[in-house]
């Protein structure tokens, strides 16, 4: 049996009683308005921000509430089990952190990655942590604790520099290599343009090229010397633009789970599939790279199909327990969680992280043991029903 997560709010109430109110907010929107006023403005923007007008960001929030679940009665769901395999693993729930590239700078010391393992320790809530991080993968690795970890490749052109940082990865101990797909350049995001903001043109967040052996070695002088050059050399490696004949090649890199992030198309999914992976992550980048309009969470239902039995992670506009068990229910593996997190963490390091995944975590097994739903079986999607006039 899993874990009684939902007994946070027993938690919560029993300290009311000695006079104790929570330290943090209970809802998302206001985890990121306690950020916003954490965070400096070129932070925030950076993390709020989106493609375009923002149209699909929002969608992939407001999507959510086109499903609705369906109560069921003399269940008795006194007990309910989150648990779920994942490569071989056995995790105390289907919820994730999706790979966030400037946490670093999201954390009030400047260390958010390590922030964030910690409460991937505490939690049991695995971290995908991101190529671009303020600390070495190494050393964040080192905080995951007892959590299994994965590892987020931004395929840099030199093949060479792809290969040491999965090889790298694969020694620090991750579980797994997480292929972004959808992010070889940067979509047109107005907030960041406005402000002439990239942050990692200023040198933040590279220190998984700057500490590497490959990357270092193509460099006249050392990014301790020279950190403009470094940064010019990223730029030019950053992004390469993947098509079907580099899957073999990503494939051949690692013995460990490979999933690719970005697929929202079954013909994308089958394709993947026949191509050896080893689990579908279906995104849309949270809606910050381009703004097509299509909610991520309408794309899940025909991924799960293509997908065929193959695990299936997905994340964009979850915002709630409630949100994660209709992604459940509508075929999802494992869900993940974005901004809310970095919200978490601008507010609270470390325990402002564990504070979101509690919270998630308490909502999404308070819903099932409330509508009658005691495993993630039971959660299948003529558990929801689309809601009409909403
Ligand atoms: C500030 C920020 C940075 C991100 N950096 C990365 C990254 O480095 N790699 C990646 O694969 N996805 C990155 N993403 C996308 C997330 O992994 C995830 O797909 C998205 O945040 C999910 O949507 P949500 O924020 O609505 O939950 C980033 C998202 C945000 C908000």
């Amino acid at each position: 049996m899993g874990h009684d997560f939902g007994n946070y709010g027993n938690e919560i109430y029993l300290d009311g009683l000695r006079g104790v109110t929570p330290r943090f907010p209970m809802t998302a929107a206001e985890w990121a308005a306690k950020a916003q006023a954490a965070l400096p403005p070129s932070v925030w923007s950076y993390v709020a921000g989106g493609a375009g007008d923002e149209h699909t960001q929002r969608t992939n929030v407001t999507a959510f509430s086109r499903w609705g679940l369906i109560p069921r009665m003399f269940v008795g769901a006194a007990q309910r089990d989150l648990t779920v395999d994942l490569f071989g693993m056995t995790l105390p729930s289907p919820l994730f952190m999706a790979p966030i590239g400037v946490l670093g700078i999201c954390a009030q010391d400047g260390h958010g990655d390590l922030a964030t393992a910690r409460a991937a320790a505490r939690t049991g809530v695995p971290m995908v942590a991101s190529t671009l991080s303020a600390d070495p993968m190494e050393d964040v690795a080192a905080q995951y604790g007892d959590t299994p970890g994965f590892f987020q490749l931004y395929t840099p052109t030199d093949r060479d520099l792809a290969e040491s940082l999965v090889h790298r990865a694969e020694r620090s101990g991750f579980k797994g290599i997480v292929v972004t797909l959808d992010t070889w350049l940067t979509g047109w995001r107005p907030r960041d343009l406005s402000t002439a903001n990239f942050p990692q043109l200023r040198g933040h967040c590279l220190t998984n090229y700057t500490s590497d052996p490959v990357f270092r070695a193509a460099l006249s002088r050392t990014p301790e010397e020279d950190l403009q050059a470094a940064v010019l050399r990223w730029a030019q490696l950053f992004g390469n633009p993947l098509t079907w004949d580099d899957l073999p090649w990503l494939r051949s890199l690692t013995s460990l789970p490979l999933i690719v992030k970005g697929l929202c198309h079954p013909e994308d999914v089958r394709r993947a599939k026949d191509g050896g992976v080893d689990g579908i992550y279906c995104s849309n980048h949270g809606g910050r790279q381009a703004n097509g309009g299509l909610p991520a969470l309408d794309a899940l239902p025909g991924v799960v199909e293509a997908a065929d039995g193959l695990p299936v992670l997905f994340d964009s506009g979850v915002r709630s327990g409630a949100d994660i068990v209709k992604a459940i229910a509508l075929g999802a593996t494992a869900v993940g969680v974005g901004r809310p997190y970095a919200h978490g963490l601008a507010i609270g390091g470390t325990d402002g992280v564990e504070h979101v995944l509690r919270s998630l975590l308490a909502e999404a097994d308070l819903t099932m043991a409330v509508d009658g739903y005691p495993t993630l079986a039971d959660l299948t999607p003529s558990a929801l029903r689309q809601v009409t006039g909403g």
